[in-house]
């Protein structure tokens, strides 16, 4: 019998889907001990797979999520083990996540907030001092302003979409497709552009690709330079795609108005005009079901029939 193990994601749904084709699962850990050493596939959301041993039964590796940077996929690909990610099942997660962030950076909602907490005394003092903060927190509208859309995959395009919406102006790039190809693809954008163009324009950039050897430090002091001063830069996709050495001073300097991440560390901590997210863009009850649903039913099917279906 096929064995699989989860890491701490099982959903009673994914357990479902897992033992309607018959497939034994180890719960609720992701502990290799002498019972759970050697699944025939391995479900994960988290777990770091580079410094782990592969047992020799091992086929198939799940990604609930869309970024595969914590499977050694060079290592699979040498030893024919199927590597599955799940693309769009948290696309929304991200897409809202992305979009109140935005309006709430530009709002200064979360300087507001937090300055307003430390705010003691009796309700008229308080009255007076949130009067006096109100003159600190002026925001700005996004009606009207330019949102850089870089990356039209699944969760891009939702982006662009809303956004639109929202009244924003959209641009979009996407570095793994030509410019014209784009342009064509994607109804969610309203030009399609090269990437030059897209820093120029932007009021704010929201970026949507995996972290590759291409795109690794694309945001850097080059492409800072090329922005507008003071534009908003969102990340929700990996934080390596941010060159951190050239972040701070371009913080500093006012030229990256705000720098908002799912990927805060120690270095972006330090820096002022940052809002550090605990990694939530995808952390919804309904897109870790989704997630964990897809990949599950990747795994089901590929140990049933032997078919490789990526979605
Ligand atoms: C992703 O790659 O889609 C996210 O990192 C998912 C997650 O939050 O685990």
């Amino acid at each position: 019998m096929n064995t699989i193990m989860l890491e701490k994601m099982n959903t009673i749904k994914t357990l479902n889907v897992i033992s309607e084709g018959g497939l034994n699962v180890f719960k609720n850990n992701y502990k290799l001990d002498d019972d759970h050493e050697n699944p025939d596939a391995i479900l994960l959301r988290s777990f770091n797979m580079h410094s782990m041993e592969f047992g020799n039964k091992l086929k198939a590796i799940a990604r609930a999520g869309a970024g595969v940077n914590n499977i050694p996929v060079d290592k699979c690909t040498d030893e024919g083990i199927v590597v599955f990610n799940t693309p769009g099942a948290n696309a929304n997660a991200v897409k809202e996540l992305v979009l109140t962030t935005l309006m709430a950076s530009s709002r200064n909602l979360f300087d507001g907030v937090a300055w307003t907490k430390t705010l003691t005394g009796e309700s008229d003092q308080v009255s007076k001092l949130v009067e006096a903060g109100k003159k600190q927190f002026v925001g700005k509208e996004i009606r009207g302003k330019t949102l850089g859309v870089i990356g039209l995959g699944a969760i891009g395009a939702l982006v662009a979409n809303d956004a639109l919406d929202l009244g924003m102006e959209v641009i979009g790039f996407d570095p793994f497709i030509s410019v014209d190809t784009a342009w064509n693809l994607s109804s969610h954008v309203q030009r399609a552009m090269t990437i030059e163009e897209l820093f120029a324009n932007s009021d704010f950039i929201t970026v949507h690709v995996p972290f590759t050897d291409t795109t690794g430090g694309m945001f850097n002091q080059a492409t800072f330079s090329l922005m507008k001063p003071g534009v908003h830069i969102l990340n929700f996709s990996r934080g390596e795609l941010v060159n951190e050495k050239d972040m701070g001073p371009a913080l500093e300097s006012g030229i990256v108005g705000k720098y908002i991440t799912d990927f805060p560390n120690e270095n972006v901590l330090k820096m002022d005009n940052v809002i550090p997210i605990p990694h939530l863009g995808a952390s919804t009850k309904e897109s870790e079901e989704n997630c964990a649903m897809m990949a599950a039913r990747q795994v089901k099917d590929f140990l049933e029939t032997g078919n490789i279906k990526n979605s």
